[in-house]
């Protein structure tokens, strides 16, 4: 990906997400672009990007050999949003992650959006579990059957989301 795309997809989260919060996931997004596993996903409308969402590795300390991914920013910038950018953006994501051979997907967020999409509730661990004040907003969208049900202990995400500041949702109580 050439820097000018890596820009156009932080900009795009930048608006996405609005001033307070798009200023902190903008640099985030820059930050994921730059790791060799992230897998990025793009809806282009009038031949500009109109949506984005990235997917990092997320790891089960004691089941390396799972292949899960965290979801994580998901935006369509707002002239675009409430026209079906998301859902075009979920359902091609997934059916992508599900060709690679992906055994599931965790997402922290909305939980009336991702559930559309087949996620549900778990109890799995996030990186930081005491931060977890919104147990609903943690969710997994489970693509090898019965894996889930597999995976216990402490999880780990990529180095740039191993900051508490990405697993407290206590700012959203
Ligand atoms: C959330 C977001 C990605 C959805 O994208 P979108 O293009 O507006 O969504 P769509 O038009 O494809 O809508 C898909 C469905 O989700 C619903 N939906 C859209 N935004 C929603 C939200 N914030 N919460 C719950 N449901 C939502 C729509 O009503 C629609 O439902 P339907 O299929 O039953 O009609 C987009 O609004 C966005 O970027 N928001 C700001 C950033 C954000 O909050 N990202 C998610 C953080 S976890």
């Amino acid at each position: 990906m050439t820097p000018n795309e890596i820009n156009t997809i932080a900009n795009l989260h930048r608006m996405a997400f609005g001033p307070s919060e798009g200023e902190e996931i903008a640099p985030l997004a820059k930050a994921l672009l730059s790791h060799p596993e992230t897998i990025s996903i793009s809806v282009h409308r009038g031949g500009k990007i109109a949506g984005n969402v990235l997917f990092t590795p997320f790891v089960f300390q004691d089941h390396p050999d799972a292949k899960c991914f965290l979801l994580a920013p998901c935006g369509v910038l707002p002239e675009y949003q409430g026209q079906g950018v998301g859902k075009e953006l979920m359902q091609t994501s997934i059916a992508h992650l599900a060709s690679v051979g992906t055994d599931a997907v965790f997402v922290l967020g909305v939980p009336t959006f991702y559930p559309r999409y087949g996620f549900v509730p778990t109890e799995k661990q996030t990186p930081y579990p005491t931060l977890l004040t919104i147990p609903e907003s943690w969710m997994v969208l489970e693509l090898t059957a019965g894996i889930v049900d597999r995976l216990d202990g402490k999880t780990r995400a990529i180095p740039q989301f191993m900051q508490p500041q990405w697993w407290d949702t206590s700012q959203y109580d």
